[in-house]
């Protein structure tokens, strides 16, 4: 390996395999990361790299193999442990505690002792110049649950730069960033690797791997495939190993344009402080994608079509005829799914298997006199969850199901309730390339064959130039440009930014 080998590495994982149930997670794996450089983990969802890093974070206790940190053996009885040893984990999932400041949650665990106890003003000093040197404004008095999944994200990075820790992982770190986080995150891990800190990274991304990784080790099914210097492995390269075939075409051929009526029109839709007057249509057969910088109200548009949040004022009509608003079950009824950005907080029930979060919307329609035939609801769940390529247990609870698959189960629950119009916040986030591709087509199938139609947000400009028949634009609040797919990203951004320059 470019002259390095496993003797000059700082940790060493030799063998380690753990097993779920029926699912083994980890065969037999080898990997090791050095001092100095940033170690990219890649693997489609559910190739085991979050149990990978969880191992070596003290979460999980291998069934099998070895651990050592410069040279000496380790078993981590717990997250304290490895943390103690140096190693710090930034979860998939934010693991933070909503109702306490940001401050604390930055030290959490590692609060620091002034003469009277803990020294609260010297902790929030602290914190707030962490974010300084991240490059953020944040009022790290505040309770961690008011502030955006982005920033949470950001405070989850500070609790990793508060200690000088020998190895920092981060799984899947930049799923809910704005671009502009992601940069600045880019040159913090940059910066710790240049003080010899040893990074392990996990992204779906490709091009970040691309722009980040020193080396880079590839899982798959459990089982580990190859580990490369990154300048020795390209992207097409990187996805014939995780995903056994080369992709030619992550998004599918978009055909004519719908003529058809529209399914979904939305009149002037207020819901101050951002979301004004927005007004736009969205035929059978469409996927409509709105653009707009973080936090310019195309999440709210969204939302308050799902009827997750009320909106002041504005019509809506569906096939033509008005809709009143109303919360998410009645607008479940009128065929509304709705895969929102968070899909812990606000779409699955985390301690129910995959099953009924499948069935979940249409638990009432499969009742006969109030009683669901289970083996009905199976071969309906079962189907579905096929159809959206759920590759995990449906028979356990979701939270055990890797971080992608728990987003196919939220698409296989409105593929299995017949929806019509899908409303997708981030319907490929933290999904492996493989997985995008399918899901890509599906729902392109979906509105192509089935007169559906879908009207996805997403943070990424080349996704929605990929998936979409159109881009409406959006900017503090208001609509202000519509796009076709085949604009330039710069024009689109530059629609997205432009208006901003104007009214400031
Ligand atoms: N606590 C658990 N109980 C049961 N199965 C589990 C548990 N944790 C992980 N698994 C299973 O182990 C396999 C590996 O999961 P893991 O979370 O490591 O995948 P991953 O590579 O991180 O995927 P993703 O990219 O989707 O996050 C999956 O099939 C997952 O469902
Ligand atoms: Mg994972």
């Amino acid at each position: 390996m470019n002259g390095r080998s496993q003797d000059d590495a700082l940790l060493v994982l030799t063998g380690i395999s753990k097993r779920f149930g029926s699912t083994q997670a980890l065969e037999a794996v080898d990997f090791s990361a050095h001092a100095g450089r940033i170690h990219a983990l890649v693997g489609e969802n559910g190739a085991g790299k979050s149990t990978l890093v969880k191992t070596i974070g003290g979460i999980n206790l291998p069934d099998a193999g070895t651990i050592s940190l410069a040279g000496r053996l380790q078993q981590f009885s717990g997250p304290a442990d490895a943390s103690r040893a140096g190693i710090h984990l930034v979860h998939q999932e934010l693991a933070l505690l909503p109702n306490n400041t940001v401050a604390e949650n930055v030290f959490l665990g590692h609060e620091l002792a002034g003469a009277a106890g803990l020294s609260w003003s010297a902790m929030n000093r602290r914190a707030a110049e962490t974010f300084r040197h991240l490059g953020l404004e944040i009022d790290v008095t505040r309770p961690t649950g008011e502030l955006s999944t982005a920033q949470q994200q950001m405070v989850e990075i500070a609790r990793a730069t508060i200690r000088d820790f020998r190895v920092i992982i981060l799984d899947e770190p930049t799923a809910a960033l704005p671009p502009a986080d992601t940069e600045r995150l880019f040159a913090v891990l940059r910066d710790l690797a240049a003080r010899g800190t040893a990074v392990i990274y996990i992204s779906h991304r490709l091009d970040e791997i691309r722009a980040l990784a020193d080396d880079i080790t590839v899982l798959k099914d459990g089982r580990h495939v190859a580990t490369r210097p990154a300048a020795e492995l390209d992207t097409a390269s990187m996805i014939r190993l995780m995903v056994g075939r080369a992709i030619d075409d992550l998004f599918p051929p978009r055909g004519p344009r719908s003529q058809a009526a529209p399914i979904l029109q939305v009149d002037g839709l207020i819901d101050p402080p951002r979301v004004y007057d927005v007004s736009f249509e969205i035929r059978a057969g469409e996927i409509l994608g709105i653009y707009g910088l973080e936090g310019h109200g195309q999440d709210e548009v969204l939302s308050a079509i799902a009827g997750a949040r009320r909106p002041v004022g504005g019509q809506l009509r569906l096939d033509g005829k008005p809709l009143a608003w109303a919360p998410v079950p009645t607008m479940i009824g009128h065929g509304i799914g709705f895969i929102p950005e968070d899909r812990k907080a606000e779409g699955l029930v985390l301690d129910l298997d995959g099953h009924a979060n499948v069935s979940l919307p249409i638990l009432r329609r499969l009742a006969r006199h109030g009683w669901v035939n289970p083996r009905r609801e199976r071969e309906i769940t079962t189907r579905a969850a096929g159809e959206a390529g759920v590759r995990g247990a449906l028979d356990v609870p979701v939270r055990r199901l890797s971080g992608g698959n728990q987003q196919k189960v939220l698409l296989a629950r409105w593929l299995a309730a017949g929806t019509r119009l899908f409303l997708m916040n981030q319907p490929t986030r933290g999904v492996d390339v493989g997985s995008k591709a399918e899901i890509y087509s599906l729902v392109r199938r979906q509105c192509v064959e089935h007169g559906k139609a879908a009207l996805v947000v997403a943070r990424e400009i080349t996704e929605l130039q990929g998936f979409c028949d159109r881009i409406l634009v959006m900017s503090r609040g208001r609509m202000v440009a519509e796009c076709s797919p085949l604009d330039s990203e710069e024009a689109i951004l530059a629609a997205a930014l432009g208006q901003e320059v104007q009214t400031s």
